[in-house]
């Protein structure tokens, strides 16, 4: 009887480690093993970021940030939030502004880049180094417009989307 009531014990424990390892891997292994999580955001650039964040709150009943100066990027932006993620709008402040340059070439503004979260992003620099994908500028790390690191990636290597790979702590 002893043996028996040890031996259910035993018999316990192990479902109970079995259901508990089931479930991390189902839960959190997947995203452990992924490299890359949630859309962070989808950044669209736009010549007038007024008439742009109107026609989102007038037609789409979106919610709209106040807009925001951001110098050092040489961009003003407004964040327009959904429940899954967020749409930025970004207007140049000057001619030497990288999305003046997109302007350029799409003057009535477009689709400009989009961002994942990861949670290391050295990790996910080596990756793509051994896999041949480039990353822009000297490859290190800068830090971006909500005061995370970011890297961007070559958009001739994700069939001409800029990706942009934020940490986020
Ligand atoms: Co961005």
């Amino acid at each position: 009887k002893w043996n028996r009531e040890i031996l259910g014990h035993y018999v316990n424990i192990i479902i109970i480690y079995n259901t508990s390892y089931k479930y991390f891997k189902e839960n959190f292994m997947k995203e452990i093993l992924s490299e890359i999580g949630r859309l962070n955001h989808i950044a669209i650039a736009v010549p007038d970021i007024q008439k742009a964040s109107s026609i989102w709150k007038n037609a789409l009943g979106a919610n709209i940030s106040s807009t925001q100066l951001l110098p050092e990027h040489g961009v003003k932006v407004v964040f327009i939030e959904s429940p899954n993620t967020k749409v930025e709008l970004l207007e140049p402040l000057n001619k030497q502004s990288p999305i003046s340059k997109f302007l350029e070439r799409n003057p009535n503004g477009g689709m400009h880049h989009i961002c994942y979260e990861v949670l290391n992003l050295e990790n996910a620099a080596k990756k793509l180094k051994d896999v041949g994908a480039k990353i822009l500028g000297d490859g290190l790390p800068k830090i971006g417009a909500h005061g995370n690191p970011v890297i961007f990636l070559n958009p001739g290597d994700f069939s001409g989307t800029l990706i942009e790979l934020e940490e986020i702590k």
